[in-house]
């Protein structure tokens, strides 16, 4: 595998998911696979879970690390080409590129969306010059319009936590002060629709995500009557896609105070199948889920985290496969 940024790149999913059970149960044993190679971990962005849990499975698999915060004591970058840098940006990343990667075999990249440029974040523009520059594999820990690592640990964690064959799997929007890229329902949506689950959006109007993500999923503008029978509740807020209003894109619809009906409470849990309730996390309670629901024995927010070591460690060993 030289990139990771969606499902279809990780192959058959039961293949995958098989070999996340297989690493689970011994996260050591391919502790050989990486010896001598090095992951170097770019952020852009802040990050807990990500930040921790690919240098846990990059260790996992023997390898050497290196995480670089870009914007934290490294050279301020220009990312775009034919500007006179007269700024505060002192380095290009088109230098700065390749000099990365000759210190490490493989590198992921997080690097959120401006929310400015529509076109500019949906062709994974700062990804792909990675991808293009670095001749090295290359794989995503959120980018500007997906979250494979954290979709794959969705994905695990519904495989574990699952009661039926195809349960119901209700992703819902729900209300935030700021303005929220739309990566991780992006990839959640992507995943779910190439898993064996029956998946339903629920959003306020103005909020449809982009077709390659949503694809044929059904999407139900009633909140109450999408979380109808759900075995798994999925919340995230995300910032208008600009599909339908592309005049709006990354910005925030409606004033939050409006719309606290959409926070995820036990009104709406209790016309569930007795749902988990999910997110990717960091979240802010009392906006997007309630107190008592986050912390009811249904709550899998811990657990996902959780996985976040294990779809690290099979999409790194996929890639170490490939060097
Ligand atoms: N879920 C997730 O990616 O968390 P971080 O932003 O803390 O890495």
């Amino acid at each position: 595998m030289k990139s990771f940024l969606n499902v279809q790149d990780l192959g058959n999913l039961h293949t995958a998911l098989a070999e996340a059970q297989e690493i689970k149960q011994d996260r050591f044993k391919y502790v050989e696979m990486g010896k001598n190679k090095t992951a170097l971990l770019v952020f852009f962005n802040n990050s807990l879970r990500t930040r921790l849990s690919t240098q846990k499975a990059a260790l996992n698999l023997g390898m050497n690390v290196i995480v670089l915060d870009v914007n934290a004591g490294a050279w301020k970058l220009e990312t775009e080409r034919g500007v006179i840098m007269d700024g505060d940006r002192s380095e290009h990343l088109l230098e700065a590129i390749p000099v990365m990667a000759s210190y490490c075999d493989v590198i992921g990249i997080r690097s959120f969306a401006g929310l400015a440029d529509r076109n500019y974040d949906y062709s994974e523009t700062i990804y792909n010059q990675f991808l293009k520059y670095s001749g090295k594999p290359v794989f995503a820990m959120e980018t500007a319009t997906v979250h494979p690592l954290q979709a794959f640990a969705d994905l695990i964690t519904i495989e574990e936590y699952k009661t039926s064959q195809r349960p119901k799997v209700v992703l819902t929007w729900a209300p935030h002060p700021k303005s929220l890229p739309q990566a991780v329902p992006d990839s959640f949506a992507e995943w779910m629709n190439a898993a064996d689950v029956d998946f339903v959006i629920t959003h306020p109007e103005g909020y449809e995500l982009d077709q390659r993500f949503a694809g044929d999923a059904r999407v139900e503008y009633n909140q109450l009557k999408a979380f109808e029978g759900a075995d798994f509740i999925y919340a995230k807020n995300w910032s208008c896609p600009g599909v339908t209003n592309p005049d709006k894109y990354g910005q925030i619809l409606d004033d939050y105070h409006k719309m606290m009906d959409w926070t995820v409470s036990a009104r709406q849990m209790a016309v569930t199948n007795n749902a988990h309730f999910m997110h990717c996390l960091p979240v802010r309670r009392g906006m997007i889920v309630t107190d008592d629901v986050i912390e009811s024995p249904n709550s899998l927010v811990i657990p996902e985290a959780a996985n976040r070591e294990i779809s690290a460690t099979v999409v790194l060993k996929r890639i170490l496969e490939n060097l």
